[in-house]
């Protein structure tokens, strides 16, 4: 292929604290939203309320395995980990702080110094093998406590909060780290609210029910505090850090939404689904709420509580580039349902996509969906794109010699790259690309061990069991070799 990829492009991978480092409750972490889950779809969080003191607290399911707790151990061997993501030549590797190892519940005036001393080590490790570290400051990571006692995010105490955690880390790792995110796939709050928008019925309704019974207004505050916290954090690095820079992150598979059809109603609906999405990157890199979300709030009497300040702040720190996870594309009809899961949305099948993610997860291949996507941001917002999360998950078993060819995985890749490739020569400047879990992961979805993305495999398996070893997959010297020619060797050679 042309070499159409800057020189400096940031080949990489990325990963998220809470799917590779286990340790849950080591060095004096607590536990947060994510380990209180198994699959951060899923309505019912393992909490329990107690009356007496009308807080929830954690009350794990017995005999059944949260795998998230032990992860692929990253957190003791992150540097041999580190080493073979080095091998395959990576500029760059994401992976967010688990703002629990720093402040435990999350409200402490203090940071925990075995936590950050964590951090520090792996940091200079990725610095040591010449990668940029590329942090995410929560990914899905909200300080359990700060959810079950104060209702998470809905409470605008938790901007301080935040504020004290963004600002340690931005001190600790000023000159270290330049690309930051404050929320992973922020646009996920509506649909998967206490992962993503860390927040909770408070005090409880029905204490069975601590997701579904949140009303519209308390998600829409719990996100206004979200973005206010975001701009805050931004005002602080630029201070702290001047070369650094913050990106919006959102789940963008959604904007490859299609309309069925030439039916206006199919054209409108389409768009209105994307706006769910939109606002986002709308309030986050233009610094102002649209017009369109004005009038749900009026219509259907959700406004948020917004204290003057928050616009000045909203439309003074705005984001810097766009980072972005692209998965799969849909397609909208007014008849079908849209579901959302971590992939991105589902609602009509496409019959045009023939290819699709193996069983069961079944999620439709659509490169040209990505260069779709990656114009669409270009047209709207003329900033930098960086791509941090694409990727195929497949249940896989290495054979007798520990071999793993995974050949769809590379299919997968060298599609998508081509489609990066055309939306750079389109005129989209791309930051990166970062491969989604480079080593085998917990999936966030499901919880589960067995939905695998790496080029690394780790030998852990749904049932807990595993010695945590890990092997090269066929994919390791493919993703390889297409770092070494700078994308410009894209042939499959297995
Ligand atoms: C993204 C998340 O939504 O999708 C990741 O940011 C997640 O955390 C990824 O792992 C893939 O989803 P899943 O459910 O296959 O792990």
């Amino acid at each position: 292929m042309q070499n159409v990829f800057p020189e400096d492009f940031l080949w990489g991978g990325a990963v998220a604290a809470n799917q590779v480092e286990g340790a849950w409750l080591e060095g004096g972490k607590l536990p947060n939203v994510t380990d209180s889950l198994i699959g951060i779809m899923n309505k019912n969080p393992s909490v329990i309320w107690d009356d007496k003191q009308g807080i929830w607290k954690l009350n794990l399911e017995k005999d059944r395995a949260y795998l998230s707790h032990e992860a692929v151990d990253f957190y003791h061997r992150f540097e041999k980990d580190i080493k073979m993501m080095s091998e395959m030549g990576f500029k760059a590797f994401r992976t967010s702080i688990s703002w629990g190892r720093i402040f435990p519940r999350g409200d402490e005036e203090t940071p925990n110094e075995a936590g950050l001393n964590f951090y520090d080590r792996m940091i200079d490790t990725l610095l040591k093998y010449k990668m940029e570290p590329v942090i995410t400051l929560s990914h899905y990571e909200t300080p359990l406590a700060l959810v079950a006692e104060y209702g998470g995010w809905q409470n605008r105490r938790l901007i301080d909060f935040f504020d004290r955690y963004a600002t340690t880390v931005f001190n600790r790792y000023k000159g270290k780290v330049k690309y930051w995110m404050t929320f992973n796939e922020i646009n996920n709050a509506f649909r998967m609210p206490y992962a993503a928008a860390g927040v909770i019925k408070f005090p409880a309704t029905d204490p069975s029910e601590p997701i579904t019974t949140l009303t519209k207004k308390e998600i829409y505050q719990a996100v206004h505090h979200l973005f206010v916290a975001n701009a805050l954090a931004t005002k602080r690095m630029k201070t702290i850090d001047s070369a650094a820079m913050m990106g919006v992150m959102c789940s963008f598979s959604s904007l490859a939404t299609y309309p069925l059809d030439c039916n206006p109603e199919n054209i409108f609906g389409a768009m209105e689904f994307k706006r769910n999405s939109y606002l986002f990157s709308d309030v986050m890199c233009r610094g102002h709420y649209p017009g369109y979300v004005k009038r749900i709030w009026r219509e259907e009497n959700c406004t948020p509580n917004i204290e003057e300040e928050d616009l000045d702040l909203l439309s003074n720190y705005t984001s810097d580039y766009i980072a972005f996870s692209y998965y799969r594309s849909t397609v909208f009809s007014k008849d079908a349902e849209m579901r959302v899961d971590t992939g991105g949305a589902k609602g009509f099948d496409n019959p045009f996509l023939t290819e699709k993610a193996p069983e069961p997860w079944n999620w439709p291949i659509d490169p040209l969906g990505l260069r779709y996507v990656m114009n669409e941001l270009t047209d709207r917002y003329e900033l930098p794109l960086f791509l941090v999360e694409n990727g195929l998950g497949i249940d896989e078993v290495p054979d007798e010699n520990g071999h793993i060819l995974d050949i769809e995985r590379a299919n997968y890749l060298k599609m998508h790259l081509e489609e990066v490739a055309e939306a750079i020569k389109d005129g989209c400047e791309v930051i990166g690309y970062l491969w989604w879990g480079p080593i085998d992961i917990v999936s966030a979805g499901t919880g589960e061990m067995k939905k695998r993305y790496g080029f690394i495999y780790v030998d852990r398996h749904n049932d807990g069991s595993g010695s945590f070893k890990r092997l090269k997959k066929a994919s390791f010297n493919y993703y390889k070799q297409i770092i070494e020619t700078n994308g410009v060797d894209l042939t499959i050679n297995f």
